[in-house]
């Protein structure tokens, strides 16, 4: 399979740990046939100091020329403590999930059995959480009109939502959980607002159509202390764009580290790969960020791709590190690896893995003959 993959290392640790990826995508590329070829491009903090755009027109036409997105992370503190700055990095990120129309951003939170204990949930709690999220990425309020009075002392920021927006990412939503335990969570704050309750009857209405679909609502107050209390209830969850951003941030501490989260933004035609942390600045070229956000986001397009074997072998090297205590500093303060290491580690084990079941597979074929 040949694939074009843009790839845009974005702020802070960005850069390091999509290296790691892109050095696990070559060691698929090499033992399963297929071929990659890369794009870089620029966006963020970068992209403002080298052109003063956090979305240059070249990045958009290579991420719109691509089969998939690969993306670092975004942001740099100089603009967060500076709230008059006239451009933001974040701009950028925004501006691009909306000309690709990248609605539904996808964020699996599951455990891993040897990370429970840097879990602030205690391990009975953590059994069997294995749930998705699907954040609506490109409406609400993040893209409601903003207004400022003159004198800088009133501001607004509209939330709104067309039905549509709403529907077509909950049938994603309801597709998935039909392929998974078959429950769809709404979150919303359907007692206080308007936006909430259109989602409310969207959903209900859609249901109809997923029969086997158990679905079920929310308030997002609720939900936050739910995450926490009890999250093996949930299976897939639906949401709104800033209730996503939210509630996923916090569902992150279940697994340990908010560095092992990876995420995937798509569309219907266009589709971008990236953790869901951010950039980290304070650890920015140091090797001690944690490369397996970035991985697993890689993973998750390898499965995009429909590459399920390689997605799978990819998660298999993953967890033979978590498992065996290769792992970066988030994870174990004392006992730990570098970034490049830790990637180092992951693509030999792919490569080790694919030769191995190539060597089963002859054998098997060999007997079969026989
Ligand atoms: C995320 C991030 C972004 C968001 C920021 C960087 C704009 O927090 O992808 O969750 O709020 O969507
Ligand atoms: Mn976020």
């Amino acid at each position: 399979m040949i694939k074009k993959i843009a790839v845009i290392n974005g702020d802070g640790i960005g850069p390091e740990v999509t290296a790691q990826s892109i050095k696990v995508l070559n060691a698929v590329a090499e033992e399963y046939g297929h071929q990659f070829q890369y794009a870089y491009a620029i966006m963020g903090a970068d992209a403002i100091d080298k052109t003063g755009n956090p979305l240059p027109d070249e990045t958009l036409e290579a991420c719109k020329q691509s089969d998939a997105i690969l993306f670092g992370a975004i942001g740099h503190p100089k603009y967060d403590n500076d709230p008059s700055a006239k451009v933001r990095p974040e701009q950028g990120l925004l501006r691009l999930r909306k000309e690709l129309e990248l609605f539904a951003n996808i964020r699996p939170i599951n455990t891993y059995t040897s990370l429970q204990h840097l879990s602030p949930l205690k391990a009975k709690q953590l059994e069997g959480v294995d749930f998705i999220i699907f954040r609506e990425l490109t409406g609400g309020i993040y893209f409601g009109k903003r207004t400022i009075s003159d004198d800088k002392t009133y501001a607004t920021d509209e939330c709104a939502y067309h039905e549509l927006e709403i529907v077509r990412v909950a049938k994603m939503a309801f597709e998935y959980a039909q392929k998974r335990r078959k429950k769809l969570t709404l979150i919303d704050k359907a007692n206080v607002l308007e936006t909430s309750r259109l989602w409310r009857r969207v959903v209900q209405e859609l249901s109809s159509q997923y029969t086997d679909v158990a679905v079920d609502f929310l308030f997002v107050d609720n939900a936050a202390m739910q995450v926490i209390l009890n999250p093996a209830q949930f299976d897939v969850v639906l949401t709104e764009n800033m209730f996503g951003d939210i509630i996923s941030d916090e569902a992150s501490v279940l697994s340990g580290s908010l560095g092992l989260l990876p995420s995937a933004s798509v569309g219907n035609t266009a589709a971008l790969f990236e953790p869901i942390h951010g950039s980290y600045p304070q650890a920015a070229g140091k090797d001690i960020a944690n490369p397996l956000g970035s991985i697993l986001s890689a993973a998750m397009m390898l499965d995009h791709f429909t590459l399920s074997a390689e997605a799978a072998a990819v998660r298999a090297a993953v967890n033979w590190t978590l498992a065996n205590g290769f792992v970066s500093k988030d994870i174990d303060a004392i006992n730990n690896y570098g970034t490049i290491a830790i990637g180092d580690l992951i693509a030999d084990y792919i490569k080790r893995s694919a030769k191995t079941s190539s060597v089963n597979n002859t054998i098997i074929n060999a007997s079969t003959i026989i």
